[in-house]
């Protein structure tokens, strides 16, 4: 299959990417290296180095004739979404609007779109099923959510395919520990470096962490699967920031002393997906539980430490 993945060269995109190679699929990164890194394109894909905003895109598409296109390519951060929301609303939505022209004008069969947790903002029972309120508390929720509906509108109005897969707290290799990340890639980017980990509040709140390959799985799954279908996509189980940090001293050998500062505000006390829809739908189970996926994860962050000394 041609595979057109934008921000391919991202924690996410990226390791999707080298799924879809070793699957056999040709594949062609679009990706403006603003957060992905050259470093992630390890296996040499063929990759085009330009904003998915730019007029170019659409030579791009007339160029490759992709079937199915992974649009990964996001503004992440809610800190950022909230400072510079115009910034926000133009890489997710018109960017996210940019894409889908250059799918219906070129017979593109199908978009995988992967959306957030962040959609539903403060949650009123927990697993949260996809059926739950959308109710974002920041910008990044809005312009997450708002290109689901350009989709289904695209799907109902041009006929294309789409699979919508919101994300838990996604953790593992190739994730950037700078600026607010990942928790985990926080915590273990700190412990590679021998330095205290520090948890923002008291550590009793709860996320849902799914490992990467579980993701990748679910993105592959919904090449074919999945049809008109918007899912959850997470591990369906809740941990402490506490309690991952036991794990975590459990993996190293040694108990963890974190530093405990003031948490941050808005921050959702707990979070935990339903992720039945998945499991029926893109005939698809989460496989690495949490302290394999720590494992091989500290394994990634000690070896990039170690190339960088
Ligand atoms: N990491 C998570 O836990 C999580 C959770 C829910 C949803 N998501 C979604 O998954 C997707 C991938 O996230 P990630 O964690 O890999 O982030 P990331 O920052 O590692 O990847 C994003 C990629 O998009 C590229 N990019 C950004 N703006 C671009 C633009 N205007 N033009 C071209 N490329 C651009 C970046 O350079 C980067 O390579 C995003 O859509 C994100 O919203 C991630």
């Amino acid at each position: 299959m041609r595979i057109l993945i934008t921000g391919g060269a991202g924690f996410i995109g990226s390791n999707i990417a080298d799924a879809c190679k070793k699957d056999g699929h040709e594949i062609l990164i679009v990706d403006n290296f603003s957060t992905g890194l050259e470093k992630n394109l390890e296996y040499g894909h063929q990759c085009v180095r330009i904003d998915i905003n730019a007029d170019e895109m659409q030579q791009v598409f007339r160029d490759f004739k992709p079937e199915v296109v992974i649009h990964n390519a996001a503004q992440v951060s809610v800190g950022r979404s909230l400072k510079e929301p115009l910034l926000d609303q133009e890489i997710n939505i018109r960017g996210t609007l940019n894409i889908l022209q250059g799918c219906v004008d070129n017979g593109v069969r199908k978009i995988i779109y992967p959306s957030s947790a962040a959609v539903y903002g403060l949650p009123s029972y927990l697993p949260i099923k996809e059926s739950h309120t959308i109710n974002p508390e920041s910008f990044y929720g809005i312009t997450k959510y708002t290109p689901e509906l350009y989709i289904k509108s695209f799907n109902k109005l041009y006929g294309l395919d789409y699979t919508i897969l919101r994300y838990s707290n996604v953790y593992g290799p190739r994730q950037d520990p700078r600026g607010e990340g990942g928790v985990i890639a926080i915590f273990l980017d700190k412990i590679s470096r021998g330095e205290r980990p520090v948890v923002l509040g008291d550590g009793y709140q709860t996320r849902d962490f799914i490992f990467i390959d579980d993701v990748v799985n679910a993105n592959l799954a919904s090449l074919c699967l999945g049809s008109q279908g918007t899912v959850n996509v997470s591990s369906n189980t809740s941990v402490s920031l506490n309690e991952l940090l036991n794990i975590l001293g459990e993996i190293v050998g040694n108990s963890l002393s974190p530093i405990y500062e003031e948490e941050r505000p808005g921050d959702i006390r707990d979070s935990q997906l339903d992720n039945s829809c998945a499991i029926q739908m893109l005939s698809w189970t989460p496989q690495i539980d949490l302290k394999t996926g720590l494992s091989n994860t500290l394994i990634y962050y000690n070896k990039s430490r170690k190339v960088l000394l």
